[in-house]
Order: structure tokens, then sequence, then C-alpha cells
């Protein structure tokens, strides 16, 4: 049968292009593990984050103006002027937390489940750039607006690499292009902020994507499927990403779209974590902020930098608190992946090592006190030893025997259930008088079943440590 206008521009493409091909190696018959859990919705929501940011830039870029004169104006102009405006300002401005929240959870999922040892350690290295390259895109995309956060914020960052010896002033000049932030500094990191730093993430994110595809993923129980394999050469745990992962994926985004649109219609600042309020007044060189911190993302590196009295030592340790991360593969020394059956030393050090990070980043958001830079050395103490004492504890800890294949998690629907058991137990009903004299019984928190409830979870917490 002769095929029909659209089969034959169809078949056109396909003997020219691979499209099925490729379809097929990297959705169809991609086969990924069959227990992933919600810690693997991360991967595609940063995609998404990644489109929303690239789609939104594009779109205040036609209205923002890169010149110290006019910075301010043109985005107060997008806010008040611009059709839906404010919508695609506080979307780009959301993105960029979200994307670390996602990122940072995207990160501690691959520490839990060691998916960053052998042999995905090109997969951990790619994302590591990827994460260097986000927090350079962030710096210099927030000193766009020209507010007095985005100025202070980088005059100090950037005066930072004084403290290099021998070539430090002469790079932050080089940096800035001035003497101190500028015109100069703005059109360069509008430059970067724009293009060149998207496009070396865009490549990285490929590659981080192409390194997966080659070993394939790690799952919850940190055992490689392709170790067993059914007849037809599948891996016997192994179902295809499309349509099974592809579908799954969809109720992430739901998920987070839900709190993502939340945040952008009911609290745009986020108390001033998302956007800080000093940033709505413009940039004055002549008037220093009393308090200067960055945003939320950056703060744990902030009070390891604070927390070090010499200021080239301090700098010294926040790098070495990234490049650290990037020494992870080599670090653990355990034979198994999977934080389910290691041992308790193992899950103590990291309990300590998430505490001593959110720690840190509370304590880069406070003035610099006695107290929080005494605290900020305890817990840069921590995060320190949470990689460098790795490859004694995580050699001669115990661990639990790792099943063969990989096992089955109560689901989502199963946990029900207890939900609602629990959600009965933290309530209580309460009779009032209303206005009218009526009695009425109204739903409100019952103080002993939460104190069972936290002391329940507590008790699970402790006996998941062991
Ligand atoms: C723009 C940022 C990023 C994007 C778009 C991205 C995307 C993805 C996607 C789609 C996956 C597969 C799905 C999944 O396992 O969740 C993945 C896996 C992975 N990513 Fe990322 N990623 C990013 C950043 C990072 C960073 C910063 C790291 C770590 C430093 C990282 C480490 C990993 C690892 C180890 C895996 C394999 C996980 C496993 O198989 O268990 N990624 N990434």
């Amino acid at each position: 049968m002769k095929p029909t206008r659209t089969e034959a521009c169809g078949n056109w493409i396909l003997s020219r292009f691979p499209v099925t091909k490729l379809w097929n190696e990297h959705m169809a018959q991609y086969y990924a593990p069959k227990n992933f859990n919600f810690w693997y919705f991360f991967g595609s929501l940063a995609l998404l984050v990644l489109v929303n940011q690239l789609i939104t830039g594009i779109l205040l870029t036609m209205n923002y103006k890169p010149d110290a004169q006019l910075a301010f104006d043109s985005v107060e102009y997008i806010m008040r002027d611009v059709n839906w405006g404010w919508l695609v300002r506080y979307m780009h401005s959301t993105g960029a937390s979200a994307f670390f929240i996602v990122v940072y959870l995207h990160m501690f999922r691959g520490i839990m489940y060691g998916s960053f040892k052998q042999p995905r350690e090109l997969i951990w290295i790619f994302g590591m750039l990827i994460y260097v390259c986000l927090m350079a895109e962030a710096f210099m995309g927030y000193l766009l607006p020209w507010g007095q956060m985005s100025y202070w914020g980088a005059q100090v960052i950037i005066s930072l690499f004084s403290a290099i010896p021998v070539v430090g002033d002469d790079l932050s000049l080089w940096f800035r292009g001035d003497y101190v932030i500028s015109d100069a500094t703005l059109n360069r990191f509008f430059a970067f902020h724009v293009i060149s730093v998207p496009l070396v993430l865009l490549l990285l994110i490929f590659l981080h994507i192409v390194a997966l595809h080659e070993v394939g993923s790690n799952n919850p129980d940190g055992i490689e499927i392709k170790d067993k394999k059914g007849a037809d050469g599948i891996p016997l745990d192994g179902i295809p990403f499309h349509p099974y992962y592809s579908v799954k994926d969809i109720v992430g985004v739901g998920v987070f779209l839900f709190f993502f649109a939340a945040v952008i219609f009911y609290a745009p600042e986020m108390g001033g974590y998302f956007l800080e309020s000093a940033n709505f007044i413009p940039a004055d060189p002549l008037k220093t902020p009393e308090h200067i911190a960055p945003v939320w993302y950056f703060t744990p590196f902030y009070a390891i930098l604070r927390a070090v009295p010499d200021k080239f030592a301090g700098v010294i340790a926040m790098g070495g608190a990234i490049v650290v991360l990037f020494l992870l593969p080599w670090l653990d020394r355990s034979p198994i992946k999977s934080v389910r059956y290691r041992g308790g030393i193992y899950k103590k050090a990291l309990a300590l090592f998430v505490i001593s990070f959110v720690a840190l980043g509370y304590l880069g958001t406070q003035p610099a006190t006695a107290g929080a830079v005494l605290a900020a050395r305890v817990f840069t103490a921590i995060y320190f030893g949470f990689f460098l004492l790795m490859p004694i504890y995580t050699r001669w800890e115990k661990t639990k025997p790792v099943p063969e294949r990989v096992t089955e998690q109560p689901s989502l629907e199963d946990r029900i259930p207890a939900v609602i058991e629990t959600f009965h137990e933290v309530t209580a009903k309460k009779s009032f008088t209303d206005t009218e004299g009526n009695t009425v019984e109204k739903l409100r928190p019952n103080p002993s079943g939460i104190a069972n409830v936290l002391v329940r979870g507590l008790k699970k917490l402790k006996a998941s440590l062991d």
C-alpha cells in the first residue's frame, strides 16, 4: 500500500535522523529499577525548573536593562507595567530558590543511596560541576536587579578573592572590571548570566544524562539491576522508563507545581528568604547595609567562611567544603551503597551531617555574634568530619546483608490508613458555644496525641539509626 503523505514525511525524517532509535534507547526500552521512591522525582523536577528558568529568563531579558542607571527601574517597570511581568519575575526568582531546594534534595538522595559510588562516579562529577555552575549563575543573576543586597553581596564575595596572596587584588579587579562593583561589573555579569553559564549548564546536564544512561540508575536498595537479567536480556528488576516513570514523574510535577504556585501567589518573598527586603532599595555605593547576608542557598558556605578567624583560611575552608563533595566517590570505602544496609555509624554520621548543614545555613543568615561564630565552628568541624573521617568509618563498620533482588516497600496507598489514624490521634473534637448560644464541635490539636506521635517518631528514628 502506498504510504500516506504524513507517513511519507515521517519516513523521510526517520531515514535521515534516528528519532525512533533515540526514543527506544532512552525512553521506551531504557530499563530503570522498579523500586524508585519519591527521592527519584528530583532529577526530573530539576529539569522542569531549568526549563522554567530559561523561558522566564528570556521573557525578563525583553524588558530588563543591564545598565547601572536603569537596571533597578527596569525591574520595577517589569513588576508594575509589563503585562504579566510580575508573574514572570516571581516565577524566575522563586525558580532560583526552587532550583536549589530540588538540587539539594537530589544530591542528598545520591549520598543516601550511594549513587556516587562505582560505576557512577562521572555522573556525580558532572553533577558537582552543574552545582558549581548553578552557584555562579545564581550569584551573577542576583546582581542584576541592582538593589542594595545585590550590590553589597557582590562586593563582599568578590573582595574575598583579594585575600588570596600575591594575585588576590588583581584577580578581584579583573572580576569586577573596576575598583568597585560598577556598571562594567553589571554588564559582564549580565552577559555571563544570560548566555555563557546557561550554555555550559545545558552542556553539563546533557553529559550528566548521557553518563547516567550509559551505566543505568542506582536505586534505594543500591543493587545493580543489570546483574540479574532474564533470558531476553532485560534486567529482571527493570521496567521501561516510558510509560512507567514518564507517567509517575507527572505526579511529582503536580505536587511540585502546587507548592511552587503557592509561593509565587501567596509568599513570593518567602519572608525575605527568596527575595530580601534590602533588595527593594536601589543600590547605593555610599551606604553599606547593616547586615549583609547572601541568599539562603549560599549561607552554609558563608557560615563556614565566617567560622574561620583568618580571611584567607576562611576562603580556603569555604572552597574546601565544595571540593570535598567532588571527592565523595573516593572517600567512601564501604562495600555497599545504600544507607538501608549500612551500619549505625554511617547513619548517625549522615544525620549529623544534615543537622550541621542546616544549622550552618541558619547561622549564615544571622549576624556574626560570638555565640553564632562558636556554633558555626562546631558545625564546620562536623561538616568536614563527615567527609574526612569517611575512609575510616565506612571501611570498618559492620554492614547488613544486602538482598539479591530489589525489595518492595509499602506504597503510598499502603500508608494512607496509618496517615488517617495519625490524623485522628493528633486532633480532638472540642465543643464551643457560638455567638447565638449554640454548641458547635470543632477539630482542634490534641496535645497528648501529638506528644505520643512525636515519641513514636523519635523511637522509630532511633531504631533506624542502629
Ligand atoms: C540542573 C541540575 C540537575 C539536573 C537537571 C539533573 C538531572 C538528573 C536526572 C534527570 C537524573 C535521573 C533521575 C533521577 O535519578 O532523579 C539524575 C540522576 C543523578 N544525578 Fe542529577 N541533575 C542535576 C544536578 C545534580 C547534582 C548537582 C548532582 C550531585 C552533585 C547530581 C547527581 C546525580 C546522581 C548521582 C544521579 C544518579 C542517581 C541514581 O541513579 O540513584 N545531579 N540527574
